[in-house]
C-alpha cells in the first residue's frame, strides 16, 4: 500500500514520478504528491486521485532532473492535503516518502516534542523523517549515516526514499518489509515500489533487500548494509512489456484482465501440462515433491480472494492426496502462536507476493522448520524470496484492484498441483490423473466461451444494481465461489454482500430473505446438485430473488427464475475455475451502472503492505 517513486538523471524528473504515480496509483489513491529540488525543496501535494494533483500544477514549472513522488493510502491520519506525502523536514532540507507503518512512532515523537518539534501532520512518516534529521544535526553526520542511525531505533515496515538539499544529486532509501526495486538507465536511476513505473525506461533492476540502503545518483549507485558494509547490486531482466501494464482499448483494467483470463490460464497451464507423456512439469513440485507427498499437514495461509483459492484447494487436495490440509487467515496464523511441526508444509498464496500479513506468518512458521512453499504472481516478490521453492502463477500484471485473473491462475496452479501430488503419491489412478489433466486443459476455451456472449450477466447485472444486499450461495467446490462472488460485489459496488454454503443458509440467513434479495446460487452439476436444488426452493418459497449459475443444458429450475447463466459443464474439481468468470462479470457491471471506480473502490488497495 502506499506507491513510491522516485528519480534521479538527467532528464526532468516531474514527467517521469508522475507517470509512475498512475501506473501505482492501484496500491493507494487518497492523496499524492511530489518534491522536486530547485534552489530549494519543494514540495506539491494534493489530496484525491493523481489527476487532481496533475491538475492542479498545470503551469507550474518544475526544472529538476532529481525527485520523489508518493501517492497514499492512510494509515496515520485522515487522507488530507496535510497528511500528504512527500513530508518535509523541520529545516526545510530534507524531503521524504514512506511506504509502511513505524509502530514505535509514538515513543519517537515524544522525544522529538521535549527538544520543541512541531509537526504540521498527524503521520509517522513526518516524526521520523525529523528523528532522522534530529540525529543528523546532533551527530553532525551525513544523512546516510543519520539514516542508519535512525533505522536501527526504528520498529515497523518501511520504505523511504529521502531527498537532501545539501546533496541535490544523491536520493537516500532503505526498505523493511515494504518492496522497493531500482531501474538502472543510462546515468539515471528509477526507484519504485513496483516494475510498472520503470518498465518504460530500463528492463535492468536490483529488488532491494530489508535491511537494506540505497546511495542513488544519476551515475551510481552504492548498496550497503545498515552495518554500512557495501553489497554487491544484484542485477536481474524484467520479464514484463509494457503492454501488459495498459488498458488496451478496454475502459478499466478490471474488465480488461477478466476477459484476458483464456489467455492467462493457458500461459499457466504452457510447459506444465504434458499430455502426451501424460505428466504434469512443475520445478518447485518436482524439487520438493518427497516432502509434499509425505507431508504430515499441509497448512495454507493467504488472505482475502486467495484465501478462498485456498478453501478450493483444500477440498481438492484432501480428495485427490488424502493429505489433511489446514486453511488460514494469514492476520490470524501470525498471532495466535499455532503448532507447526517438522513435516508440515505451508503454501503461501498471493498475487502480489507483499502482503505484510502473509509474509509474516511464513516467516513464523519457517522459524519452526516448516517447508515455505509459494504460489505467487509477482516473481522476485518479498515472498518468493523467503519461500524455499513454489510456482508462479503467471497471470501478468494485475491492476485492478479486485482480483480476477490471478485468483484462476492460481486455482489452476493448485490445481495442477494437487493432481501431480497425487501421482507420485499413486492416490489417483492413472486414468482419473489423465482425465483431470485433459479438463484443465479445455479451461481457456469453455472460459473463452462465457467471455463471448456477456449480454445474460449484464442484463441481471442491470436488474438488480439497486439491491442493498446479496446473499451468494454454493456447496462443496462451489462455496468458496460463493464467497468470492460476495466478495468481488462488496468491493466493487459497496452492496453488502454474504456468501455462505447452501445448506447453512438455514442456520440464519434465510431470516434475511425476502422479496427484495436477491440470492445467487452456484448451481453446477455436481455430487450436490440435487440437494442445492433443494436449497433453491426454500429460497423460492420465501418469495427472494433467484439467480442461478448452471451448467449448460440444464433446463432443472427454468421453472424457478429467468435469471439463469449458463456456463459450460466441467468436472466438478475444475468447475470453479469456470463459474467464477461470470460472478467477477456480474460485480463489474453491477459497479460500473452504479457509476463506481471499479478500478480503485474506495478505501482498498491492491498491495496490502500494512497488518
Ligand atoms: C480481492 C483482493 C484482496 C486480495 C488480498 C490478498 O479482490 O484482491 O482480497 O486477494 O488482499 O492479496 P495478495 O493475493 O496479493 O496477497
Amino acid at each position: 500500500m502506499c506507491g513510491i517513486v522516485a528519480y534521479v538523471g538527467n532528464r526532468e524528473s516531474y514527467p517521469v514520478i508522475l507517470k509512475g504515480l498512475k501506473r501505482l496509483e492501484y496500491r493507494g489513491y487518497d492523496s499524492s504528491g511530489v518534491a522536486v529540488i530547485s534552489d530549494k525543496i519543494e514540495v506539491y501535494k494534493k489530496q484525491g486521485k493523481v489527476a487532481e494533483l496533475e491538475e492542479s500544477l498545470l503551469g507550474i514549472p518544475m526544472k529538476s532532473t532529481i525527485g520523489i513522488g508518493h501517492t497514499r493510502w492512510a494509515t496515520h491520519g485522515e487522507p488530507s492535503d496535510r497528511n500528504a506525502h512527500p513530508h518535509i523536514s523541520k529545516s526545510g532540507r530534507i524531503a521524504m516518502i514512506h511506504n509502511g507503518i513505524i509502530e514505535n512512532y509514538a515513543a519517537l515523537k515524544l522525544e522529538l516534542l521535549k527538544k520543541d518539534y512541531t509537526f504540521s501532520s498527524d503521520t509517522d512518516t513526518e516524526v521520523l523523517l525529523n528523528f532522522i534529521e534530529d540525529i543528523r544535526k546532533h551527530n553532525a553526520c551525513s544523512l546516510e549515516e543519520a539514516v542508519r542511525i535512525a533505522l536501527k531505533r526504528v520498529v515497523g515496515a518501511y520504505v523511504i526514499v529521502l531527498l537532501d538539499l545539501e546533496n541535490p544529486d544523491t536520493l537516500i532509501a532503505a526498505r523493511k518489509g515494504s518492496p522497493l526495486v531500482i531501474g538502472i538507465g543510462k546515468n539515471e536511476h528509477f526507484l519504485a515500489s513496483d516494475a510498472s513505473p520503470i518498465i518504460e525506461y530500463t528492463k535492468e533492476v536490483v529488488y532491494i533487500n530489508d535491511y537494506e540502503l540505497a546511495i542513488v545518483k544519476g551515475n551510481e549507485l552504492i548498496l550497503k548494509n545498515l552495518g554500512n558494509e557495501v553489497i554487491t547490486p544484484f542485477v536481474q531482466k524484467l520479464d514484463m512489456e509494457l503492454a501488459a501494464i495498459e488498458k488496451g482499448g478496454f475502459n478499466h483494467f478490471m474488465i480488461k484482465e477478466i476477459f484476458e483470463q483464456p489467455q492467462t490460464i493457458f500461459d499457466c497451464l504452457r510447459g506444465r501440462l504434458d499430455l502426451t507423456r501424460s505428466d504434469i512439469m512443475m520445478a518447485g513440485v518436482e524439487k520438493y515433491i518427497d516432502e509434499l507427498k509425505n507431508a504430515n499437514r499441509i497448512i495454507i495461509v493467504a488472505c482475502g480472494t486467495s484465501w478462498h483459492a485456498g478453501l478450493i484447494a483444500e477440498y481438492i487436495i484432501e480428495e485427490l492426496c488424502r493429505i489433511p490440509v489446514e486453511v488460514e487467515y494469514a492476520s490470524e496464523f501470525r498471532y495466535r502462536n499455532p503448532i507447526v511441526n517438522k513435516g508440515d508444509v505451508i503454501f503461501a498464496i498471493s498475487q502480489s507476493g507483499e502482503t505484510a500479513d502473509t509474509l509474516v506468518a511464513i516467516e513464523r512458521a519457517k522459524e519452526q522448520g516448516a517447508i515455505i512453499f509459494g504460489i505467487l504472481n509477482v516473481v522476485g516478490s518479498s515472498i518468493a524470496r523467503i519461500s524455499h521453492a513454489g510456482a508462479y502463477t503467471h497471470a501478468g500484471p494485475e491492476i485492478g484492484v479486485a482480483s480476477t485473473k490471478a485468483f484462476t491462475a492460481q486455482l489452476v496452479v493448485l490445481t495442477m498441483m494437487a493432481i501431480k501430488i497425487a501421482k507420485e503419491k499413486q492416490t489417483i489412478s492413472e486414468g482419473r490423473f489423465v482425465q483431470l489433466m485433459e479438463e484443465l486443459s479445455a479451461v481457456p476455451d469453455k472460459v473463452a466461451a462465457i467471455l463471448k456472449d456477456t449480454y445474460v450477466v449484464e442484463r441481471i447485472a442491470a436488474k438488480h444494481a439497486t439491491a442493498s444486499s446479496f446473499l451468494f450461495l454454493g456447496r462443496g467446490y462451489n462455496f468458496p465461489i460463493a464467497l468470492e462472488g460476495a466478495l468481488k460485489l462488496k468491493e466493487i459496488s459497496y452492496i453488502h454482500a454474504e456468501g455462505y454454503p447452501a445448506a447453512e443458509m438455514k442456520h440464519g440467513p434465510i431470516a434475511l430473505v425476502d422479496e427484495n434479495l436477491p440470492v445467487l446460487f452456484v448451481a453446477t452439476k455436481d455430487a450436490y446438485h440435487q440437494k442445492v436444488i433443494s436449497n433453491m426452493q426454500e429460497i423460492n418459497a420465501r418469495k427472494g430473488k433467484l439467480i442461478a449459475i448452471v451448467s449448460a443444458g440444464d433446463h432443472t429450475i427454468d421453472a424457478l427464475t429467468d435469471d439463469i447463466i449458463e456456463v459450460p459443464e466441467a468436472d466438478e474439481l475444475i468447475a470453479p475455475i469456470i463459474n467464477v468468470i461470470p460472478l467477477q462479470l456480474l460485480s463489474y457491471y453491477i459497479g460500473v451502472s452504479r457509476g463506481l471506480d471499479v478500478d480503485k473502490p474506495r478505501n482498498l488497495a491492491k498491495s496490502v503492505t500494512v497488518e
